[in-house]
């Protein structure tokens, strides 16, 4: 690995139009163009952007097309994971020009700058929540092992639960069970960090050892002092990471804002679409 290595970690971009979706609260566009003229100001230059999810707002191929051409023009590789507000279909489409096997879990890893980029697919068709098939525990557990002496970021959407138990609120994370299951994979395997967005606030735990980064992205951010509703305020934070021997260091960069109300939805609603995994006590 270089000495050090930064990178910028952007979530939840949601691009979409305003002007067509009832279900976009900001121009999200005009965002990203902002935050890239950031991050082209940002010393030293990143080695990589990571994108975890959330590319678009409704899953169309236009936003994917337009996200592509305004990501491509940083000169930078971008790591990108899906959302549940992704579709695989659109993505395949519009970011790479596919035509087929279109419904496939978007998985991969990448090195970059001596870093072992693992990225995760924790979207699940048709539901808020996230969660992780059984193919891509076994792919996970074989690419663990090609770099092994790398460190490691893990790129996915929703952040893993962190209780002890399945909790009425498993629509903000992967479902318990898969949580389990990938803390008992990644514990032990040199992880700097899990990169995820999903939830739209700047959060960091510590999770049997390793470091979970939330950021709260591009579109909206949460209000996290009402338990009772779902309330949505106008926010954006980008983060910029710094890789060194020593570890990991995640800052947010928070865009100007009022916190606005953009909208407020009742918790029965995202609960009900929370995940298709069984959870006891719903
Ligand atoms: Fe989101």
């Amino acid at each position: 690995m270089a000495q050090e290595v930064t990178f910028v970690h952007l979530t939840d971009l949601h691009i979409g139009d305003p002007a067509n979706d009832d279900h976009l609260f900001s121009d999200t566009r005009q965002t990203l163009e902002e935050i890239l003229r950031l991050v082209a100001t940002i010393e030293p230059k990143p080695s990589f952007i990571v994108a975890s999810g959330d590319l678009s707002n409704r899953g169309d191929a236009e936003s994917y097309v337009a996200l592509r051409d305004m990501m491509d023009a940083t000169g930078l590789p971008v790591i990108y994971a899906l959302g549940n507000h992704d579709t695989r279909a659109g993505f395949y489409t519009g970011m790479h020009g596919r035509q087929e096997d279109l419904e496939a879990p978007y998985h991969h890893d990448r090195v970059i700058d001596g870093v072992h980029i693992i990225t995760l697919d924790s979207s699940t068709p048709g539901f808020i929540g996230g969660s992780i098939e059984e193919a891509q525990f076994a792919w996970l557990e074989t690419v663990l092992d090609t770099h092994a002496a790398l460190p490691k970021l893990v790129v996915c959407h929703h952040p893993p639960a962190l209780g002890e138990g399945p909790d009425v609120t498993h629509w903000r994370h992967v479902v318990h069970e898969h949580s389990v299951r990938l803390g008992e994979m990644l514990r032990g395997r040199n992880v700097l960090g899990i990169l995820s967005g999903h939830i739209h606030h700047d959060r960091v735990s510590i999770w049997h050892g390793i470091p979970v980064i939330v950021g709260t992205g591009q579109h909206a951010a949460t209000d996290i002092l009402r338990t009772d509703v779902l309330r949505m305020v106008r926010g954006s934070t980008f983060g910029i990471g710094t890789i060194r021997s020593s570890g990991l260091t995640m800052a947010f960069v928070p865009l100007p804002t009022d916190r606005a109300e953009l909208n407020v939805y009742p918790l029965s609603l995202m609960r009900e679409r929370a995940a298709p995994v069984p959870v006891a006590a719903e």
